[in-house]
Parts: C-alpha cells; structure tokens; sequence
C-alpha cells in the first residue's frame, strides 16, 4: 500500500491503522467513547455519528481534556483553515464536529486562518488572492452554526503583532533537522515555510497568555494536521503551557474513490460549499465512483459493493440516521438498489446539506466583524 500523508499533500489508499501507528496517536476507544456519551447526555445531546462511526477515529491525550472537563476548570477549542481556495465537503467534516464540540462542551473556539501558510507553499498563489479567499472562508465558517460570543477568528497576517511574538518562542526550540524529519523538507524548502509550523502552534496557548492562566486545549482536525502538533506538543510545556489535545478524523474521499486520498480541491473530484444543484448532479452522476457491476443482470444478481462506492461512503458522513444508512447498505450489498438509484440517494442529501448551508452563508456577512478576535 503507497501512502503518502503530510499536511501538504495526501496519496494513495490510506491504511488508517497503519497511520496511527505511524503518527503514534491512538485509537478512539471503547472507553472514551462512553465518558464522552455521558457528557453528551447531561447536555440532552446524542454521540455524533461521527464518532459512532469512527470517522473521528483518533486522538492525542483527550482523557487529559475531559479530565480537565469533568473537573470543572475551564477548556478551549481550537482549529483552522487554509484559505486557498473555496471550501468543500471534505473541510466540512471537523467544521460539523467542531461545532458540536462547541455545543457539547460550551467552550470557546480559537479559528485561525493560516493566510501566510497558503501563500508560502502554494507557489502560484498571491497575497490578494489568498486575502479574497480568506474573507469568501470566514463566510463559510460562520455558516456552520458557531456560537459568535464564544468563537474568534485568527487571521495569521491581521493578527501578527499577536501570534509573531509567539511564534518566535516556539521556533527557538525547533531546529531545522527536526522540521526537516517531520514534513520532509529539503534545502529547496522557502525559509518561510520553514518557519511556518510555529505560527500554527499558537492558538494552541495563546488564550492561556491572554488570560493569565491555563487552560486545556483540544484541537480538532484530520490527521493529515498531525504533524504540526506533534512538534507543538514537544514544545508547549518548556513555554510553560499544557501539551495540547486533539481529536481526529479520517478523511471524505473525492469523488473518484477511496484508493486516491482524500477530497482536495488541487485533484479536482470535490464539491464546494457553493455548488449549485445541478452541479452537484453532474459531478456525481459523472463522477463518482461506483461499486456497482458492469451490467444490470449481474448487479441484480450478485449485488454491489459499498464498501469502495464513493456514494455510499460519503453517505456514512452525512446520513446520521443509522437505519436508513443500513438500509441502503443491506439494499445495495443485495443488487435491489441500483449505482444510478443510489447515486440520486446521494444527491438528494448533499443538495439538502449545501442549500442549509447556503441559505445561512447569506446571512454571515453581518455577522463577519464579530467574530474577529480583538484583544
Ligand atoms: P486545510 O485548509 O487544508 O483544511 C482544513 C481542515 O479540513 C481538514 N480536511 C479534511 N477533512 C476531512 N476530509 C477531507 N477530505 C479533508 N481535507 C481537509 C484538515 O485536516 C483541516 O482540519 N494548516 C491548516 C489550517 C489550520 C488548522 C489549524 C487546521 C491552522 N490551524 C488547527 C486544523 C487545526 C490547513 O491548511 O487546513
């Protein structure tokens, strides 16, 4: 199996097993899952499929939050986007769970938008560009429901005169040959980028030093952003600040299956946030890999495959209804549902899913100015 996963670039059929062993992180057990459903039932609230469904599948030291949690001392959320182009469906899974953790453990939210990032790994990408997409995310972000008094905004390049203070702390403690191991760069590598992992380990402590004091941080994301915070965990504690948590997930595949990654907007196979319905109908129809057979006779008869349909997998993300997912499943693995009947199963949810959205992004603009952070 060819895999290939840094925050930069994901190839090939990912073996999440192997991957966790890998990035030493550890497997969201049996165990965890119960603390975090008895949290999730003093707030009336349900465990996310998500997490049923260990599509949140892997963690670093969440029993050290929720023993912070259950202590009752106060805790933050923190995570991020890279505007470098237009969100898709795959950005919307830890946006999805991320409010539900904000919900779950009414925390406030540190959301930074790594500005400077997309600039200096994208090679073609300039300032004012990466400034639009910044502002079209922002949008995007506030759409998904975050609680506006409890969710602040980073912008890496509005806020410098916060995060480069910092930042400077964190990058005297890692050396070049570390960074160089962790995120394979060479001496071909801008020095920006090099400099680059620092800046996203700040909002990792940064309100314990706005506040004085501190406070448990768990971080939500896909695996592919663990790198960042295994290097950050090393440092935290010799600044004084707990090594931060996190909580992550596998990744959407693109519409042209589960062997290549994940969904990105550079392969082309995603759907964005603004896709109309009849957009969303073709890339699906067109595209989607399917676990169907050949012909109809044998479809019927031997039943097709969910296990690699693209539709039914991106089903197991945003179906939450267990026994309607099932059905499908039992239906399909059967050959009673069909590749194009289930495809239009497909394009009904997201088509739902994107005019919610949609709706709520219009009315994000007047929000916009609230949720930048202002010290
Ligand atoms: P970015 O913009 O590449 O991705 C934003 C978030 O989406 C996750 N992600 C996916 N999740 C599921 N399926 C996919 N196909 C998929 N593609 C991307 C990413 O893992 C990430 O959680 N450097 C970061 C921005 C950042 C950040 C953070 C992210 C700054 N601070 C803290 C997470 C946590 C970036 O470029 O993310």
């Amino acid at each position: 199996m060819n895999q290939t996963i840094t925050p930069w670039e994901v190839k090939g059929e990912i073996d999440y097993n192997k991957l966790i062993k890998e990035f030493g992180v550890s497997k969201i057990d049996k165990k965890l899952l119960e603390r975090l459903e008895k949290i999730a039932k003093k707030k009336n609230m349900k465990l996310h499929h998500f997490l049923t469904r260990e599509i949140f599948i892997a963690h670093r030291d969440l029993d050290f939050f929720l023993n912070e949690y259950e202590k009752g001392n106060k805790v933050f959320l923190y995570t991020g986007r890279g505007p470098s182009g237009e969100i898709h469906l795959g950005h919307a899974i830890p946006l999805m769970f991320t409010k539900y953790l904000q919900d779950l453990f009414d925390a406030d939210l540190y959301f930074q938008f790594t500005d400077d990032e997309k600039f200096l790994f994208k090679k073609d990408l300039e300032m004012d560009k990466v400034s639009e997409y910044t502002k079209q995310n922002m949008l995007d972000v506030i759409a998904f429901g975050f609680d506006p008094k409890k969710t602040h905004f980073i912008i890496d390049t509005v806020h410098a005169n916060l995060l480069y203070p910092e930042a400077i702390k964190v990058a005297k403690k890692i050396t070049f040959s570390t960074v160089k191991a962790v995120f394979g760069f060479t001496n071909e590598t801008n020095i920006g980028s090099i400099f680059f992992t620092s800046m996203q380990a700040v909002p990792a402590f940064l309100p314990c030093k706005l506040k004085n004091r501190k406070m448990a941080c768990l971080i939500p994301h896909a695996i592919d952003q663990d790198p960042h915070f295994r290097v950050t965990r090393d440092i935290l504690p010799k600044l004084g600040y707990y090594k931060p948590s996190s909580i992550q997930c596998r990744f959407l595949p693109g519409l042209q299956g589960i062997k290549n990654g994940k969904m990105s907007s550079s392969e082309g196979f995603s759907i964005n946030m603004s896709d109309d319905p009849k957009t969303v109908k073709n890339k699906i129809n067109k595209y989607a890999f399917s676990g169907g057979k050949a012909t109809l006779e044998e479809h019927r008869k031997h039943g097709g495959n969910p296990d690699i349909d693209v539709s039914y997998q991106w089903l197991v993300f945003f179906e939450p209804d267990d026994k309607k997912l099932k059905k499908v499943y039992d239906d399909y693995r059967s050959g009673k549902l069909l590749s194009g009947e289930l495809k239009a199963i497909l394009i009904e949810k997201i088509n739902q899913f994107l005019k919610e959205h949609q709706e709520k992004r219009k009315r994000a603009e007047k929000q916009l100015d609230s949720f930048v952070l202002r010290v």
